[in-house]
């Protein structure tokens, strides 16, 4: 049975996994999730982030669910660097699987789009790029400071999830993969990205490819995301275009991500791509969809493609029901979910 480790975290991270683990419970008897205290708390209490011990026995499981780390009472950077990124890179989860669709009945701020015409996923990188933490700053608090933030690309890394964007194409009906870069002004990192995706692009004829660069790309993602499939990008370009998405899909609460280790060597994670919302923790207003979805895409990578289907229709006639305006409560969902997923 699937050993599933549980990192609720922060703000509204602990409200949304627990509707997650009622979900994963309802689908899949037996499951069994071991819960880590890891965030704000722990590091007020103990002034630990994540002990090496800990990282040792969660790479003993199969998975990790994750709610969301950061809050303001702790300095930015900590935990976001400190567990949320260490466990990204420790563990090589280079592919960020972010889906993006339009789900019926869900009213998304753009007029034009119809839902069912939007569904893209971008696979970002998620090891390198400018969150390696490269860099650093000389002459703090003078006026002379300066800093400086490096990007590191390597070949390696950029061909192994540009190969995974093919592949995945390649399993898709419109086997479309877009890149996303800079290569206009980043010249160094953005042409290896592009000769890199021009090769890999050589050995997939049946997939259909184009470039726009990452300020093209914001607009239509606003403007015409229906015309994405897969788009490839750096973990920087992702991390934004990934909330755009989200916006235009019907809001940051419906989307899920996995950081995945495609080879299996590490185990994978899945969280949803908003973070810890200090502005409504607490209040049980969380939408846990995202987290829901994120615990979907789980099974799905741990060969539970039937359960997860079932996550997936759960929520498609959640969505389906709601009325716009009235607000939702988060356990009243988690439920809801539960109970259509068991089914
Ligand atoms: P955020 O995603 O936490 O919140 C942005 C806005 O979206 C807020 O108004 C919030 O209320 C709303 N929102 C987010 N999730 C929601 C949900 N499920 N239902 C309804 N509304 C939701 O982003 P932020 O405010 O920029 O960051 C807050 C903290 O979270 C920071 O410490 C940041 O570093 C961290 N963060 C963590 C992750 C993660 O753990 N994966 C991701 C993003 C941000
Ligand atoms: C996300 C978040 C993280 C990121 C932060 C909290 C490190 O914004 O998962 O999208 O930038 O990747
Ligand atoms: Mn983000």
């Amino acid at each position: 049975m699937a050993r599933i480790a549980v990192v609720a975290g922060d703000g509204i991270g602990p409200e949304v996994v627990a509707q997650a683990r009622k979900v994963l419970d309802a689908v899949l008897p037996g499951v069994q999730a071991t819960e880590y205290d890891l965030g704000a708390a722990r590091w007020h209490r103990t002034g630990e982030v994540l002990p090496d011990s800990v990282l040792a026995e969660l790479a003993g499981h199969d998975a990790i669910l994750l709610g969301a780390v950061g809050d303001p009472t702790v300095p930015p950077g900590v935990l976001e660097r400190g567990l949320l990124l260490k466990l990204r890179f420790a563990f090589d989860q280079y592919v960020n699987l972010r889906p993006s669709r339009l789900w019926p009945g869900v009213a998304g701020p753009l007029g034009s789009v119809k839902p069912g015409e939007v569904d893209l996923v971008v696979v970002r990188e998620g090891t390198e790029g400018l969150y390696a933490g490269a860099g650093g700053s000389l002459h703090r608090d003078t006026p002379a400071e300066v800093a400086t933030e490096e990007s590191l690309n390597t070949r390696h890394g950029v061909e192994r999830v540009i190969r995974d964007a093919f592949a995945r194409a390649g399993r898709r009906e419109r086997r479309k993969v877009t890149l996303v870069h800079k290569t206009n002004v980043l010249t160094h990192a953005g042409s290896l990205w592009a000769r890199t995706f021009d090769a890999v692009a050589a050995e997939h004829p049946d997939v259909a490819t184009e470039y726009q660069h990452v300020d093209a790309a914001a607009m239509f993602l606003v403007t015409q995301p229906q015309r994405y499939d897969v788009v490839v990008t750096d973990n920087l370009f992702g991390d934004i275009l990934t909330d755009i998405a989200a916006a235009v899909t019907g809001g940051i609460g419906l989307a899920a991500s996995g950081c995945i280790n495609p080879e299996g060597a590490y185990p994978s994670m899945f969280e949803p791509v908003h973070g810890s919302a200090p502005d409504i923790a607490g209040q049980g207003v969380a939408d846990p969809v995202a987290a829901v979805l994120s615990a979907a895409l789980l099974l799905e990578q741990l060969g539970h493609a039937e359960a997860a289907a079932r996550v997936n229709a759960a929520v498609a006639a959640e969505l389906a029901s709601r009325t716009p305006g009235v607000t939702l409560r988060t356990e009243e969902v988690g439920d809801r979910l539960a109970a259509h997923s068991a089914a």
